[in-house]
């Protein structure tokens, strides 16, 4: 009897484990998502004081993006030290209580782990500058052709001749991956934030810790190479090298029975399925939903292509409709209709999506942030920010003080405060759609429909979005639109009906 047992205790540990096949991860911000102590800047007791507010969205985890001791020159992805929480961002114990509270909620927490580069306030970088362990970081005599991807040569030369490379920000040196310290450091990073009880990680520019042998040059192609990252091999992206890294890894997650998302932009799916599977990484971002056009055929091709990406790794796929890194899809899509139709397409859709926080508030793309309050360092390097999507949420009028960003006066109408109990908020479209979203089994069979219309049937529910200029004809019992819908769809609406 007692082998029946273990085989069962096994087989529900990986159930219980495989929750993230088909979660809905919410996104946090933390300098921007909810300020505790009233400075201005979000922190981790502002993340506990509205965990009740993301439990009744229904979002099955969070994942937090950096909160670790930082000069906060990239928003934290420029780590000083991995193992503590910055002061702006309170402190180890409100993490503690953060994850408890989280938990007590049935809340997954996921943290960013940042291991391709360190802030150049790190204690090791700052020996480095001094003359110690320089190798643990990428120093040579010459530069060579690469360039950062903020813009601007990818390296900065030290007083004493010698240069150092920087993919991104010069605040943001390189580790040097081929260094038996940097391993074991990261092992013990993991470690450190699995004993605390995190439920995963997800893993910053994962595709870009090893570099190719000597630095070759990538050559001059005529373009910023950063235009190059998702269509050839550049030098420094998804080299063999980081594979290993994973496999390393993946023992010490399964041991805690945590799950790892990569961040990885390589130049084809069959490159991108290599980081995915029993001894490497769990998911992978799929970035193409993200930068597809508002129309029915770029996201059909966007959609089939990632399931068949899926297929290849026996994993489900992740969907992204807005993060910190790209403009909010209000914005991009030129409008809230739009954007709310794509979302309830991404939350039909097999596998886990990715929400960012905001969007469940409808918030646009703030563009016109004055010059000198912009902090994202590629906006010095090339004119491009990412402030405008950071810009901190509006619970209420009058939430925040002094926000490190100011708020849009237009979202006053739109507060978290305001849309609580209004039913067409989309606040409310969120929670909907997050709750029924469950009810979607099986494959998706796709249904033949007019141009400009996308409709598929995933059991006994169809989906049509209309992204054309006409109203098109629906039959069926309508579960939930993404806006008014009569016995036809209007154009930029989107629909969940249940066979009648
Ligand atoms: C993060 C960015 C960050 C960069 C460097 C990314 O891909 O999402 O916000 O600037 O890595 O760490």
């Amino acid at each position: 009897m007692q082998w029946l047992q273990g085989i069962l205790l096994r087989v529900t540990n990986e159930v219980a484990n495989d929750w993230w096949r088909d979660a809905v991860v919410y996104q946090v911000y933390p300098r921007s998502f909810a300020d505790g102590n009233g400075d201005g800047t979000g922190d981790l007791i502002g993340v506990y004081d509205k965990l009740e507010y993301l439990s009744a969205l229904g979002v099955d985890a969070i994942w937090l993006s950096p909160f670790y001791t930082s000069p906060l020159a990239d928003g934290g992805y420029d780590v000083a030290d991995y193992c503590d929480v910055d002061p702006r961002f309170g402190t180890l114990a409100d993490f503690d209580l953060l994850i408890g509270r989280a938990h007590e909620l049935n809340i997954r927490v996921i943290v960013d782990i940042v291991p391709n580069h360190s802030s150049s306030e790190h204690p090791w970088f700052r020996e480095a500058l001094a003359g110690i362990g320089r190798d643990r970081y990428i120093f040579r005599d010459q530069p060579n052709d690469w360039e950062s991807i903020f813009g601007g040569p990818a390296w900065t030369q030290v007083p004493d001749g010698q240069w150092y490379l920087h993919l991104f920000d010069p605040s943001q040196p390189d580790f040097n991956w081929s260094h038996p310290d940097v391993h074991a450091f990261f092992k013990d990073v993991l470690r450190f934030w699995l004993q605390r009880g995190v439920d995963g990680f997800r893993i910053d520019v994962a595709h870009g810790m090893i570099k190719a042998d000597g630095l070759p040059d990538v050559g001059a192609l005529g373009h910023r190479q950063i235009e190059l990252m998702t269509t050839a091999e550049l030098p420094y992206f998804d080299q063999d090298g980081v594979h290993e890294i994973y496999r390393e890894w993946r023992p010490i997650l399964d041991e805690y029975g945590a799950m790892a998302v990569a961040e990885a932009w390589v130049s084809s799916p069959a490159r991108l399925a290599r980081y995915i599977g029993r001894d490497e990484l769990h998911q992978a971002f799929n970035f193409d939903f993200m930068v597809a056009e508002f129309d029915a055929k770029s996201f059909r091709v966007v959609i089939e292509k990632s399931l068949a990406e899926a297929e290849l790794v026996g994993a489900p796929t992740t969907w992204v409709l807005s993060n910190h890194d790209k403009p909010r899809h209000v914005t991009r899509y030129g409008g809230l209709a739009r954007a709310r139709a794509a979302t309830l397409l991404m939350l039909s859709l097999p596998g886990s999506a990715y929400l960012y926080n905001g969007e469940e508030l409808g918030l646009d793309e703030v563009t016109d942030l004055p010059p000198e309050l912009r902090e994202d360092p590629a906006f010095l390097r090339t004119g491009e920010s990412r402030d405008g999507c950071r810009v901190p949420i509006p619970w209420a009028e009058g939430a925040w003080t002094n926000p490190w960003l100011p708020m849009p006066a237009r979202w006053d109408a739109i507060t978290a405060d305001k849309q609580e109990h209004d039913p067409g908020s989309t606040l409310n479209f969120y929670r909907q759609a997050i709750r029924l979203r469950r009810g979607f089994r099986g494959d998706i069979q796709w249904l033949d429909v007019a141009d400009g219309v996308l409709s598929f049937r995933r059991g006994d529910r169809r989906v049509v979005l209309n992204t054309s200029q006409s109203p098109v004809p629906i039959e069926g019992t309508v579960l939930m639109a993404s806006g008014p819908v009569t016995d036809t769809l209007p154009p930029d609406t989107a629909v969940w009906l249940a066979d009648r």
